[in-house]
């Protein structure tokens, strides 16, 4: 049986007017509908109090809940009438939505993707009455007694400054709720301060974005290079100085955390936010760095059978990471696949909606570990490949970051060699995309054979006779000179051959294990920094992407960031990103008998004509 002919058995059928989808069990139905872009009117978002999100479902409907006997007659509910936040996709149903009334607030995130808000953080303006010796209600039950639409608990940090708050402020409160927790009262109406940080934690670079929450959109962006940098550039050196020096763990985990907490300030004096109104946090990172950050001891992913501590975090606030924000801010931390399909992928994966889209897909994040994903809302492979730090320009000669210098576009002619440089400065170095591009651009004009080799003088001659003579010899080695100081050598293109075929081994066995070639690939998205440089011509041709007409290779751009957004932004959109640990196949490769002489088959550049 082929990937395909799978059908999760978590999943069930659902039919809203006309249009049927396919959802995992167990979601709302409120949820069901609008992830598949069918609005059902609202206005608290799904929180259970407006009681607007009326649907029927005349066959078979589930039992009531307290909320539906509160806003439906006895009749109503005897026809099915149910409110949509409140009734569970159990079994297969017909449902019956009524027009919008209302129209819901949405922002767009993540590939394209309209995500309706509904943030798990809602911040509620109370105007209580004050006690007197005939209402002798506790100060916490006069509170909850006005949320009682919410089953909220409320930790002793809130209940040691409630007294004094309502008092000061003659019970004119904003009630902070995080999911079900009171996490704060705060003097008068801050209903309108209300910010949420995303994080993408990446092994080199680490970006946040401060997000209203009121309204979706984002308030302020940062990036700086992860404090972790001197400890090594990938992960496998980070993890390996754990194992060499005791102290490591913790000096690797303050560092993680200094980044995160600059980061914040850093956000919160941009946007003019005052760090007190963030009250939550959302993290995207590999395991590796999210191990970390946590302070878990990372060593088990370094050394087969590469197992990590837990594929789901325990309940964590921005506090265990470091992060200076409200006291009682919660974290929401990316659950990850396998030690090496981390949270970042899955952050990537709900970004891009690849669960949702009926087309075949590929989902490839390009970098010194690169994590494949193929499939479509009825299956999901995942599998990582390890590319080495060609793409990083660590393991090239003149390979250096995408930052300013780096040459990042090359195209050439048999008599011209054209660069784009970032930042418009003197060319310093030769990033990955650069280094693509000057590769595909060799193999075109036919300067490379298809083995990966510069051919001999004579015949450059006559197939690039303006640039010929720009191959030369350095020490020992060939060398092609991109200008008086750049140049690639015959060993770089062996690394990015390795890189290549690394990768191009990866999502040919996805596409084995699901039956399927590469025509039957309909979009191909490339995935972090490095994609987003990556011209989708150049991976085409030396076969780093299956071979699909170019408009179907899309860079998908920071979807690792756009995935923490949306987990702040939609408590649904968090709970679809859960969803996803049930619905991916991980295979792995270094088990595969055949690993090595596919690998071997990959090396050479694809015939184009
Ligand atoms: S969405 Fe408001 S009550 Fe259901």
């Amino acid at each position: 049986m082929t990937a395909q002919d799978e059908v999760p058995a978590a999943r069930v059928n659902l039919l809203f007017n006309e249009r049927a989808v396919r959802v995992p069990a167990g979601v709302t139905l409120f949820d069901a509908a609008s992830w598949n872009g069918i609005a059902i009117d609202s206005t608290c978002g799904g929180h259970g109090t407006c009681k607007k999100c009326r649907i029927r479902i005349p066959a078979d409907p589930p039992a009531p809940t307290s909320l539906d006997v509160r806003a439906y007659s006895a009749q109503e509910l005897r026809d099915g009438w149910r409110l949509a936040c409140r009734a569970i996709a159990t079994k297969d149903s017909s449902v019956e939505v009524p027009p919008l009334t209302t129209r819901p607030k949405a922002a767009t995130v993540g590939v394209g993707r309209q995500v309706i808000l509904r943030p798990a953080v809602i911040k509620r303006y109370l105007e209580l009455a004050e006690p007197t010796l005939g209402d002798q209600a506790t100060d916490l039950e006069r509170v909850l007694a006005a949320l009682d639409d919410l089953e909220l608990t409320a930790d002793l940090a809130v209940l040691r400054a409630l007294g004094r708050t309502l008092r000061e402020s003659d019970y004119l409160i904003t009630a902070v709720v995080v999911d079900d927790a009171l996490i704060a009262v705060e003097s008068g109406d801050t209903t309108g301060h209300c910010y949420g940080i995303a994080f993408d934690l990446g092994t080199t670079t680490v970006v946040a974005t401060l997000l209203d929450l009121n309204t979706g959109t984002p308030v302020a962006v940062e990036s700086m290079l992860n404090k972790q940098q001197p400890f090594g550039a990938d992960v496998i050196t980070r993890i390996s100085a754990t194992m060499l020096d005791s102290d490591a763990l913790d000096k690797l985990t303050a560092l993680a955390h200094q980044t995160l907490s600059e980061l914040a300030a850093d956000v919160c004096k941009q946007g003019d936010v005052d760090p007190a109104h963030v009250y939550e946090i959302a993290v995207a990172g590999n395991a590796t760095m999210t191990h970390i950050a946590l302070g878990i001891d990372p060593e088990p992913l370094g050394v087969a059978p590469f197992i990590m501590a837990t594929r789901l975090y325990p309940p964590t606030l921005a506090s265990d990471l470091g992060v200076q924000v409200h006291p009682r801010a919660r974290a929401v931390v990316f659950p990850a696949f396998g030690a090496y399909v981390g949270g970042d992928i899955t952050a990537g994966l709900l970004a891009s909606g690849m669960d949702r889209d009926s087309r075949v897909r590929l989902f490839v994040d390009i970098g010194t570990n690169c994590e494949i994903v193929l499939g479509n809302r009825d299956w999901l492979l995942a599998t990582a490949a390890p590319a080495g730090p060609a793409f990083e320009g660590a393991a090239i000669r003149c390979g250096m970051r995408a930052a300013d210098g780096a040459i990042e576009v090359v195209t050439m002619t048999p008599d011209s060699v054209d660069l784009k440089v970032i930042g418009d400065a003197e060319p310093a170095g030769l990033c990955g995309s650069g280094l693509v591009d000057a590769v595909t651009a060799l193999v075109k004009v036919g300067l490379l054979d298809s083995s990966g080799r510069f051919v001999p003088d004579e015949e450059a001659a006559s197939r690039a006779p303006g640039i010929a003579e720009r191959l030369s010899m350095i020490g020992q080695e060939r060398v092609f000179m991109l200008t008086d100081s750049v140049y690639l050598t015959q060993r770089d293109i062996r690394e990015l051959q390795f890189a290549k075929a690394a990768i191009a081994t990866g999502w040919r066995i996805l596409l084995e294990e699901a039956g399927l070639t590469e025509k039957d690939v309909q979009q191909v998205l490339l995935a972090g920094s490095f994609g987003s440089y990556l011209s989708p011509a150049s991976a085409i041709r030396i076969g780093l992407v299956p071979k699909v007409p170019v408009l179907r290779v899309v860079s998908a751009g920071n979807v690792a960031g756009e995935g923490a957004k949306m987990a702040l932004l939609s408590l649904r959109e968090r709970a679809g990103g859960l969803a996803l640990l049930e619905e991916v196949n991980y295979v792995e490769l270094s088990d595969r008998a055949d690993f090595n002489d596919r690998f071997i088959d990959q090396l050479a550049f694809p015939h184009h004509d």
